[in-house]
């Protein structure tokens, strides 16, 4: 299986939005409810002019599967937020995910010089903190009820890579990659 990232663009915006909203998806996300036509259009146009967010498709031999973004990349502070999901269910389970965190690590720290990735995942989401684990982040902190969502209140689990951490752990999780049929390189 070969893994790339392309950036989305106008093209993306309807998968972007059915994507999102498929129950798989947004279950884990910290609003769930279902994205209209009209919100997800100034949410995607926003998106595309903000400097501070990159947005990639996860492309799986030619097939779009998921989306993997970076928000909030601060030149100054040298750090940015980090997210990913693969709405392609077929697709899970198979390091497509695994993949898809290297390239964008390798993005974040080798062109965009960043020090430090952060992320964040609902307390309940072992499969998302098991995989952030095992490319290289770090928990941080728990903060119980941390999110509203509707009626309910959502603990988040907070972790970071830092670049250093990931120069560290890049090697083993190649190695990894490599066990698993999944190729990275263009
Ligand atoms: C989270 C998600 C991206 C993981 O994708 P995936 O294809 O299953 O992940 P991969 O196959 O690439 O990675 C597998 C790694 O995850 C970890 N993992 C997988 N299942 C796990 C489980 N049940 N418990 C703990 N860790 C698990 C393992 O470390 C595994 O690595 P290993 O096989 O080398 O041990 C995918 O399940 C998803 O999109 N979920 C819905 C959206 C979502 O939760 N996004 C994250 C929001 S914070």
């Amino acid at each position: 299986m070969r893994v790339e990232l392309t950036r989305i663009s106008k093209e993306d915006e309807s998968s972007l939005r059915i994507w999102r909203n498929d129950p798989a998806v947004s279950q884990w996300m910290y609003t769930n409810h279902e994205i209209s036509v009209d919100e997800h259009a100034a949410w995607f146009s926003s998106m595309l002019s903000d400097a501070t967010k990159v947005y990639w498709k996860i492309v799986v031999d030619g097939h779009a599967v998921g989306s993997i973004f970076l928000t909030g990349i601060s030149a100054q502070q040298q750090q940015c937020s980090w997210g990913m999901y693969l709405a392609d269910q077929q697709m899970r389970g198979k390091g497509v995910a695994q993949g898809a965190c290297a390239l964008s690590f390798q993005f974040a720290f080798t062109e965009l010089g960043m020090q430090k990735v952060l992320c964040e995942a609902v307390a309940e989401n072992e499969i998302a903190i098991g995989l952030y684990e095992s490319v290289g982040f770090k928990r941080t902190g728990m903060q119980r009820d941390a999110v509203k969502r509707g009626n309910e209140m959502l603990s988040v689990v907070t972790l970071e890579i830092t670049r250093d951490a990931w120069n560290a752990h890049e090697p083993q999780l190649l190695q990894r990659l490599e066990e698993k049929g999944v190729s990275i390189n263009g």
